[in-house]
């Protein structure tokens, strides 16, 4: 019953615009394929120290990523005091040379941390990467 009103709402809207699809099953259709070109995007990670490309899935943390292709983010202090990846101890800080667009914003926890830091410098841990990126680990002060 309700299937033939949501038709015909479609129908109508087709009829006003040139570009709507004409019926709902092509509505239905559009909206699979839409989902299935979105589900699995890659965030290439370029880490150019080390003259590494990571393909990475859109989301992804970019210290998980590091660290899980045995990239080095810390230094020696780094590696003996990190606090996991929870943004407290701004020791896994790197530089974005690219791409600094397909990341997600800076937290609160990086504000603080980088508040004497150009722009381009992250917390790797509380970063997420939606598309492809340079990086420059242990950047200079
Ligand atoms: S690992 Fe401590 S701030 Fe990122």
């Amino acid at each position: 019953m309700q299937t033939g009103s949501e038709e015909q709402i479609t129908v109508a809207a087709a009829a006003d615009n040139p570009l709507a699809p004409s019926t709902a099953s092509e509505t239905q259709t559009d909206v699979e394929n839409q989902a299935q070109e979105n589900s699995w995007q890659p965030a290439n990670i370029k880490f150019v120290k080390e003259d590494r490309l990571v393909v990475a899935a859109n989301g992804a943390n970019l210290r998980f990523k590091a660290l899980e292709n045995g990239i080095d983010l810390y230094t020696l202090m780094g590696k003996m005091m990190n606090c996991g990846g929870y943004g407290q101890c701004g020791t896994c800080i790197v530089e974005i040379v690219e791409g600094m667009e397909n990341l997600s914003p800076r937290t609160e926890a990086e504000n603080r941390k980088l508040k004497k830091r150009p722009d381009s410098y992250r917390l790797a841990c509380q970063t997420l990467v939606h598309g492809p990126v340079s990086v420059v680990t242990k950047p200079g002060k």
